[in-house]
């Protein structure tokens, strides 16, 4: 298998071949906080959910339009890439089957059997989101109705869909060729698939000493991080024009920024980039870790602006672009309390915890980690309601539908 790979200059993005075996470590390693702990991915993606919930209709009109042009099989496939172990995967899932159920039967046909793929890396908890499914439901003509959960889709008492695991990376080959009718990822794509080698490297001119993320960071740091995730997301899109079928489409909804400026992060700068590098910097000052142990350490992530993002669809040339949209989402912090400053600081180092707490841990160890997210607690808290008024992440949220031809490339 041949891994594609983009090499960017200025706006143009062209797509080339090349290997990419450092994927392998951070892809064996990275994963979401699992089982349903106060730290956990699973009690702490509340606000994935919100943001989710107000994309809904995006999602519900990318469908729409592919029921329009497709035929009925009687077998309808979908797979979520980076389904995490939280509920989130399993809300996008009943959109989809609730929505595809509902154009079969206004042409008159029974709703089609469903398989449904939950894919993310092999690190991943799948044990914990597989025991949230709800029972199956064998498919016959008609049982969908009263079983899909009505509006805005709560978990279903039963499930209407065949469901299985696909441990792997995205930005390679999942499934077959043409074998899948909707793809859809969600708050996943603007993880890389690792940290570009040259900000680790201080001999490199990108080397990104003293930081642990690229908001705030030096231009030759932030122009290596904008070159990962357009190699990174060209990669994936090859990957999925293989595998979808003709007349299918895909959801993706990711960080993404306002700013034209891939140094300034947003939200995700405000939640990497501020209260946890100081927190860093606090254990170095402190002699908890050395400061070569801090430079080391980056986190994996970046938030395309729409620009970026529709370069590297283009350069690829597999699919047409239906929707491409910058949203603006909400907080990540959901509390209770906005104005307890001790809730706020919990919620952001426990949301910072959720998703990045098994990096850190992998890096630095689990006793100095636990210190790590306590400066970052006492941090947020010290600067509450500064973090109430702006943490607010921008999405990128795009649609798109499959060309009747592939551009040429390999996979
Ligand atoms: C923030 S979670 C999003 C989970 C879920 N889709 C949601 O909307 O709440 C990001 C997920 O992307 C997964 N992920 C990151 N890089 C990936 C890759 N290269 N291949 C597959 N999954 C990946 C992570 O393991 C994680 O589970």
């Amino acid at each position: 298998m041949t891994m594609a790979m983009a090499s960017v200059k200025g706006e143009n993005v062209t797509v080339s071949a090349a290997a990419a075996p450092r994927m392998k470590k951070l892809a064996s390693m990275l994963c979401m906080k699992g089982g349903n702990g106060d730290g956990s991915y699973l009690n702490n993606s509340q606000a994935q959910a919100l943001h989710a919930r107000r994309m809904l209709h995006f999602l519900e009109e990318t469908l729409d339009a592919m029921m329009e042009r497709s035929s009925s099989d009687k077998l309808f496939t979908a797979a979520d890439l980076g389904c995490s172990c939280g509920s989130n995967s399993l809300f996008i899932v009943d959109v989809i089957v609730r929505c595809v159920s509902e154009a079969y039967e206004s042409r008159g046909r029974d709703a089609p059997e469903f398989q449904v793929f939950f894919s993310d890396l092999p690190s991943n908890d799948f044990n914990t989101l597989f025991q949230l499914l709800p029972p199956l439901l064998a498919p016959v003509a008609g049982s969908l109705e009263g079983c899909l959960a009505a509006g805005e889709g709560a978990a279903t008492a039963t499930r209407p869909y065949h469901a299985a695991g696909v441990p792997g990376t995205f930005y390679g080959r999942l499934f077959p060729g043409e074998s899948i009718d909707v793809f859809t990822s969600t708050f996943s794509l603007h993880w890389l698939s690792q940290v570009p080698e040259e900000v680790g490297d201080s001999a490199s001119p990108a080397y990104n000493g003293g930081r642990v993320f690229v908001h705030r960071a030096t231009e030759a740091v932030a122009a290596a991080y904008k070159r990962q995730f357009q190699a990174d997301l060209a990669r994936f899109l090859r990957s999925r024009a293989r595998e979808m079928k003709r007349g299918g489409a895909m959801f993706l909804a990711c960080l993404g920024r306002s700013s034209g400026d891939p140094a300034d992060q947003g939200g995700a700068g405000l939640l990497f980039g501020t209260h946890f590098q100081d927190a860093w910097d606090d254990l170095v000052q402190e002699g908890v870790v050395e400061g070569e142990k801090r430079d080391s350490f980056n986190i994996p992530v970046y938030a395309p602006s729409l620009q970026e993002f529709r370069d590297v669809v283009r350069a690829d040339g597999a699919f047409a672009i239906d929707r491409l949209e910058l949203v603006r989402g909400g907080s990540p912090l959901v509390v209770d309390r906005p104005d307890d400053a001790a809730e706020v600081g919990r919620a952001m180092a426990n949301s910072c915890k959720a998703v990045a707490g098994v990096l850190v841990d992998a890096h630095i160890g689990e006793r100095r980690g636990a210190q790590l997210f306590e400066r970052l607690e006492r941090r947020a808290a010290r600067h509450a309601r500064e973090l109430v008024e702006k943490m607010h992440f921008f999405h990128v949220v795009c649609s798109l539908s499959r060309h009747n031809s592939i551009a040429n490339g390999c996979v």
